[in-house]
């Protein structure tokens, strides 16, 4: 044997982006303890869990101290009330789904990074870019070949198949981390007629939906023949702020199938195998999430994210920076101002205004030059932020 380690982790960044970010900020603030930094950096939540979801929570921990109420391994694909409570939550979308399709998780991010178990190591997969990068990361790791969709001002970060548009898998979020850019039932037609035509698989992250206001498409099962080619995986991370929590639900149409082979039956067997489910309580904490009272206390969440982004998008307007995103999206991406690229705006804005984002290039080649705010900090620290932006564009 040549070698016993996986050598494909050489070409992926030594640590995860958030990581580095991390690390960078740690550094800036064991040497400036006095320093108050915003932080619109990683896309976590900041407003706590409703009531609803904790008294559900709590109710569910109480049962587990009782011989008639404990629960122990739960069932492969979820408990049946937080499926069916899903399958109700698409139903509000027009989307009619078999309960047998759904598939409780963690969240959005193992499922996207371990979906690729399912397809051969020598798939080409398509990603946009710039892009999360888990999934990028997650198929470079398993050694598989990546090629880049550029997402541009020109095609408003929302790239389209064309003729010579060639993959076996491609992933796709909208509305996307980090532009906020959101594909019309139009364009996402494009990309189902696109799979259904090769043969490929469209790997669906929706896990930013409920910041759609407009009249855009919350599941890609809003576009007919969806359900032969694409698999949507979504999270309670952000709906619901269960960044804390895990809990999330990927969806394998029981439809879809390659080679013979039934991916819907490939994904039991894969989760049945290295997966133990998620934690009853948080399964009940998720189902409260999805009744009458739940939901709107998260829509209200939602609102005041979104009021947040509002403050950046109407700074970066006055300023005259430009923008997108901040609209569907809780993500503001911004050209980095007076010519710096995206590390350099990162080190100023950390080091001269003390406000934590995320680079742009650490989403992609093509990222390089921009810059990622998130709106999660929540309004306060919205406004603090743009303040400090402004008199540091204006110094
Ligand atoms: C982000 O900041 O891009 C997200 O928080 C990452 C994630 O959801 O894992």
């Amino acid at each position: 044997m040549d070698h016993i380690i996986n050598h494909s982790f050489d070409a992926i960044p030594k640590s995860y982006l958030f990581s580095e970010v991390a690390r960078r900020v740690a550094a800036f603030r064991a040497a400036h303890p006095e320093s108050e930094l915003i932080p619109m950096g990683i896309g976590d939540v900041t407003r706590p869990l409703r009531r609803p979801v904790i008294e559900a929570l709590k109710k569910a921990a109480e049962e587990q101290a009782h011989a008639d109420s404990f629960h122990g391994y739960g069932p492969e694909q979820g408990y049946d009330f937080l499926r069916e409570a899903v399958l109700r939550h698409y139903a509000g979308f027009g989307v009619r789904l078999a309960l047998e399709d759904i598939f409780i998780s963690d969240g959005a991010k193992s499922d996207l990074g371990n979906l690729p178990d399912l397809f051969s190591e020598n798939c080409v997969v398509l990603l946009p870019d710039p892009v999360y990068p888990v999934y990028r990361d997650s198929n470079l790791m398993a050694g598989r070949k990546v090629k880049y969709l550029a997402a541009t001002r020109e095609n408003g970060f929302a790239p389209l198949p064309g003729k010579d548009t060639r993959g076996d898998l491609v992933y796709l979020c909208s509305p996307a981390n980090p532009t906020g850019a959101a594909y019309t039932r139009e364009q996402l037609k494009l990309w189902v007629d696109w799979a259904l035509a090769s043969g490929a698989v469209i790997l669906y992250d929706a896990a930013y939906e409920c910041f759609i206001q407009d009249d855009l498409p919350h599941s890609i099962y809003e576009v007919e023949g969806a359900r032969e080619c694409a698999i949507e995986v979504c999270s309670l991370s952000k709906t619901a702020g269960f960044t804390g929590m895990r809990c999330g639900y990927t969806i394998v149409p029981h439809e879809l199938a390659r080679e013979g082979q039934n991916l819907h039956d490939l994904w039991l067997r894969r989760q049945c195998t290295k997966m133990n489910g998620v934690a009853y309580p948080i399964q009940r904490a998720a189902e409260a999430v999805f009744t009458a009272e739940g939901m709107a206390a998260c829509k209200e969440d939602i609102a005041a994210y979104l009021r947040a982004a509002a403050i950046v998008a109407d700074t970066l307007d006055e300023l005259g920076v430009w923008y997108c995103g901040g609209k569907n999206s809780p993500y503001i991406w911004m050209e980095c101002p007076k010519g710096l690229d995206s590390w350099q705006f990162f080190d100023a804005l950390l080091e001269e205004a003390g406000i934590i984002g995320t680079p742009g290039c650490g989403f992609g080649e093509q990222g390089e030059g921009y810059f990622r705010l998130s709106a999660f900090s929540g309004e306060a620290n919205a406004r603090a932020a743009m303040e400090r932006l402004r008199a540091w564009l204006q110094s």
